[in-house]
């Protein structure tokens, strides 16, 4: 059901228009624009950019790296390593219109020399080997069944000693969960592994796990935080809502769901190549 994915997430359209009118909107000056004033929409996971930092302080980057985000959405988090640590960040995504809006925004923001976007495949990147000193996949293989060819995909673009970092939504031990959620509307494209599952499958592709941390907890207090904020103040114009219009409201409400009855978990691994 690969080709149900980019439906799933690239049916809104005019989606650049729409975030330069959510920013107009709060006040923002279009020409004066920081990665941070799109953090709210283009860091696509749970504890947006705060997450995605904490991500790459184990990384080792520097500003000479060649990193690739398997599945990098709007191009949040690749902007964020290329603001944070001056390195230059390829980022794959299946959704065509994701990669173009994508472009779109590191132009907004002055980050256009330091990343650039394409649209592929995770199960069969478009790289010869040993090409990235590191790679970094955020909440993605929730949409993927075949897992296995993504980490193997990942582990042969991977230099040797470089680090893959995942980040990724979980099966927890809680039973079937409520749809719709983010990345999916109904069980057809949502495959979630297991905890012990993502080690044999790290392993089997033959990664070192050098760490995990499961952030089910603080991900649940985060997404509580924002619907308590959204509730007093309204919706930001700027959110991920951009993205899905009428059953937003209810994904949230399912996923604070599916966190607290532990149907889903958020895990993060540093592996190493
Ligand atoms: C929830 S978004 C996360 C985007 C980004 N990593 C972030 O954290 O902001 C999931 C993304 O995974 C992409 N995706 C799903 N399956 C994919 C595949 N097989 N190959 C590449 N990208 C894929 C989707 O198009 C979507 O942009």
């Amino acid at each position: 059901m690969i080709e149900g994915v980019p439906a799933h997430y690239g049916s809104g359209g005019d989606l650049a228009e729409k975030i330069a009118e959510g920013l107009r909107s709060a006040g923002k000056d279009l020409n004066e624009l920081k990665a941070i004033d799109l953090s709210a929409v283009d860091e696509f996971h749970f504890r947006g950019r705060e997450a995605t930092l904490q991500l790459a302080e184990e990384m080792k980057l520097s500003e000479d790296a060649r990193v690739l985000d398997i599945g990098s959405g709007l191009g949040g988090p690749a902007r964020t390593l290329a603001e944070e640590y001056g390195c230059s960040v390829i980022g794959l995504d299946l959704t065509q219109s994701f990669c173009e809006v994508a472009v779109i925004l590191s132009d907004w923001v002055n980050l256009a020399e330091w990343t650039d976007f394409q649209q592929g495949d995770a199960t069969n990147l478009p790289f010869a080997e040993n090409q990235f000193d590191a790679a970094m996949t955020i909440h993605v293989a929730m949409n993927i069944p075949a897992k296995d060819k993504m980490y193997q995909q990942a582990r042969r673009i991977v230099k040797p000693g470089g680090i893959f970092a995942v980040y990724d939504i979980l099966q927890g031990e809680g039973g079937e969960l409520l749809f719709p959620v983010p990345w999916a509307r109904n069980p057809s494209i949502s495959h979630l592994a297991t905890p012990d599952e993502m080690k044999m499958l790290l392993s089997g592709a033959g990664f070192k796990i050098l760490g995990a941390h499961d952030s089910t907890h603080e991900s649940l207090n985060w997404l509580e935080a924002r619907t308590t904020h959204m509730a007093q103040s309204g919706p930001s114009p700027v959110i991920t809502q951009i993205l899905f219009g009428g059953d937003y409201l209810e994904m949230i409400s399912n996923q604070i769901c599916n966190l607290t009855e532990r149907k889903i978990r958020t895990v993060s691994y540093i592996c190493e190549a």
